[in-house]
């Protein structure tokens, strides 16, 4: 790995956020129930006009719905990109907020329905916009680089955003054109772009209450009891988690890995609802949990968002009977967040930079 610029400084935000992590509660359904459900949720798709988009942490039931109606699963980069190339006039975004929104920033003509609007993120509540905008107006001669993870707010103050999968392919491109940035909010993904590239990161001092909790040592531990295993782990985590991995990568970058490598074994250190896909596509595979408990272990989450936990197929059903829970942003406010996600894709397709005229 290449050495971050010594001039990187990491900082705390202004203010220390104070949030709530909720406990991790997932939806139970009776067969019947669910089965009622579904086919209910099926018509509704038609008779809206509407399309399912869903992340690979939500539960498996949604996923495999949202696959059998023409729907998407994938992660934030994809589930974005599926939405604004998509015809469907709704978008149901099964996920956290911040997905929601980013739907709702690329397609502000379509309507975007989500199951809760109280799927929140840490790495979004860590990241207050007021406080996040003084840390920017303290640093003017950085560009700006910012995680989907983060609210609309946030984004419409950012150059650029970026996702896990995008983030160390745009930091390598802005590192050659000699800028040095500010990237906000998960201060480990920041850490391991720093050491990626070699760029000149300040970082924000978010973190992700799921990743954060794998423990180096006892990954170590279980890595030993499994010898054959190889390790997948999303740039989230903390360093001593990330020093240990086979592969580091976005949730479709390690699902990617599972498929693709020849190993019976897989430790897996991101959110276990990720499972359901690498089951699907590496069928005789043993994939195993990597710790989250363990000495000093606080284990709020035990490898599952709470948040991500609250999508249910009742929800589903209820936004698209009724209406609720719908995506609304102030179209001033979505015009400046949309800049920079767009540079995003246009980025991720191959197109470099389309403001680099300043154009747009
Ligand atoms: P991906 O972009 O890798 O799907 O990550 C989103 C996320 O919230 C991970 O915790
Ligand atoms: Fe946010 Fe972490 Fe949940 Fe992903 S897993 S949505 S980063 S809290």
């Amino acid at each position: 790995m290449n050495q971050p610029d010594p001039a990187r400084v990491q900082m705390r935000p202004p203010v220390a956020p104070r949030f709530e992590v909720p406990p991790t509660v997932c939806e139970s359904l009776a067969p019947a129930e669910r089965a009622s459900i579904e086919t209910q949720i099926r018509a509704l798709l038609v008779r809206e006009d509407a399309v399912l988009v869903a992340h690979y942490y939500v539960d498996e039931t949604i996923q495999a719905l949202a696959e059998a109606t023409g729907g998407h699963v994938s992660d934030s980069l994809d589930m974005a990109r599926f939405g604004h190339e998509h015809p469907a006039t709704t978008l149901v975004v099964a996920g956290v907020r911040f997905m929601g929104e980013t739907a709702k920033i690329l397609n502000p003509e379509k309507r975007v329905l989500m199951p809760t609007l109280e799927a929140e993120c840490s790495l979004d509540l860590g990241c207050p916009a007021d406080a996040f905008s003084a840390f920017c107006d303290a640093h003017p001669e950085r560009t700006v680089v910012v995680y989907a993870n983060t609210s609309a707010a946030v984004k419409a103050r950012a150059d650029w955003v970026a996702t896990s999968g995008s983030a160390v392919a745009l930091v390598n491109f802005l590192k050659d054109r000699s800028e040095r940035l500010i990237w906000a909010p998960d201060r480990y993904l920041g850490d391991y772009i720093a050491h990626a590239t070699g760029a000149d990161l300040l970082l924000w001092n978010g973190s992700c209450v799921v990743h954060e909790e794998f423990k180096g040592r006892e990954l170590h531990d279980l890595m030993r009891q499994h010898p054959q295993a190889k390790v997948l782990v999303h740039p989230e985590s903390p360093a001593a988690v990330i020093a240990l991995a086979d592969v580091v990568g976005s949730t479709s970058q390690l699902i990617q890995a599972v498929a693709a490598i020849d190993a019976p074994e897989f430790i897996v250190a991101t959110d276990r609802g990720i499972f359901h896909k690498m089951q699907q596509v590496a069928p005789g595979k043993r994939l195993i949990e990597a710790p989250t408990a363990g000495r000093g272990a606080t284990c709020r989450s035990c490898a599952h968002c709470p948040w991500m936990a609250m999508n249910g197929l009742r929800g589903v059903l209820q936004a698209l009977e009724t209406g609720a829970n719908e995506i609304r942003i102030d179209p001033d406010l979505g015009r400046r967040a949309y800049r920079p996600i767009k540079r995003l894709l246009e980025f991720s397709a191959g197109r470099g930079d389309p403001f680099l005229a300043g154009d747009a």
